[in-house]
């Protein structure tokens, strides 16, 4: 199979690309064990992609469950080279309203229970992180946004995210604790993926479809899964839209991003 340059991996209310011409399942295994799902190949607007539902196609993993490890190595297998993430993300912030997307550049991490490297077992490695997204990735999934221009939707390009472990959302005071330190968003995968990504000398950005202001907000209620999930089916046609017009555009103008060599100075073990 020749090599498919872009993936895209979507979260919570986003489990296929509406668009996806010639598709076809690639089910793969990989030393981590299973990726979430099969990933689904084919042509947005003729161009190659392959997608991968992050929690399954029916929903059955939870954040702390995902095979994060596997998930990059099936991208790293097909060839992918850009990966781009849409994810449902809670606001910090008031500027940040729900149904507005963000790209965010930056990110906080709070899991605990996860595997963040593929590094260990006598392999040591240090990946550089201090700019833990592709900035040109970034730049050209807000640019998308802006250009498509959705009626009250604002496009926040840069921000915080913060990545929790989950699966119950914050306490109050978490998240009055996150918005003391400046965070923007808060989401459950999107950390651990991109250093994994970083690893695999994959660039990645993100697209975060906002759909509440979690649980710091005096005037709006306290997210929950109902309210995440009806603001996804609001905005997922857009996301898909911006998804699109950002593949459209990296196919035609590709570049080279720090990412695709990201192991050229941080592997400390000599191998030959
Ligand atoms: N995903 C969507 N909203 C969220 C929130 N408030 N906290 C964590 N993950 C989320």
């Amino acid at each position: 199979m020749t090599d498919i340059a872009i993936g895209i991996i979507g979260g919570s209310g986003l489990y296929q690309m509406d668009d996806l011409e010639n598709r076809q399942e690639h089910q793969l295994d990989t030393p981590f064990g299973p990726p979430s799902d099969v990933l689904v190949s084919g042509t947005l607007q003729g161009v190659p992609v392959v997608f991968l539902a992050r929690h399954g196609r029916h929903h059955h993993l939870l954040p702390s469950e995902l095979p994060f490890r596997a998930n990059i190595h099936a991208f790293k297998q097909l060839g992918v080279q850009y990966l781009i993430s849409a994810s449902a993300v809670g606001s910090l912030t008031e500027a940040i309203k729900p149904l507005d997307m963000v790209v965010p550049d930056q990110f906080i991490d709070r899991t605990q229970h996860r595997i963040a490297s593929f590094f260990g077992e006598g392999i040591v490695a240090h990946i550089g992180f201090a700019d833990p997204v592709c900035p040109q990735l970034a730049a050209l999934i807000a640019d998308s946004a802006s250009h498509l221009s959705f009626e009250g939707v604002d496009v926040h390009h840069g921000g915080t995210y913060i990545c929790m472990e989950g699966p119950a959302f914050s306490t109050r005071a978490e998240s009055h604790l996150y918005r003391s330190w400046g965070a923007s968003v808060i989401g459950m995968t999107n950390l651990t993926e991109a250093k994994l990504a970083r690893e695999a000398e994959i660039a990645y950005a993100t697209l975060a479809l906002v759909t509440d202001y979690d649980c710091w907000h005096p005037d709006h209620d306290s997210v929950t899964v109902e309210m995440v999930v009806n603001n996804l089916h609001l905005n997922a046609h857009n996301a898909q839209q911006v998804i699109r017009e950002t593949v459209r555009r990296l196919h035609n103008a590709p570049f080279v991003s720090e990412a695709h060599s990201a192991l050229k100075f941080a592997v400390l073990t000599p191998w030959n």
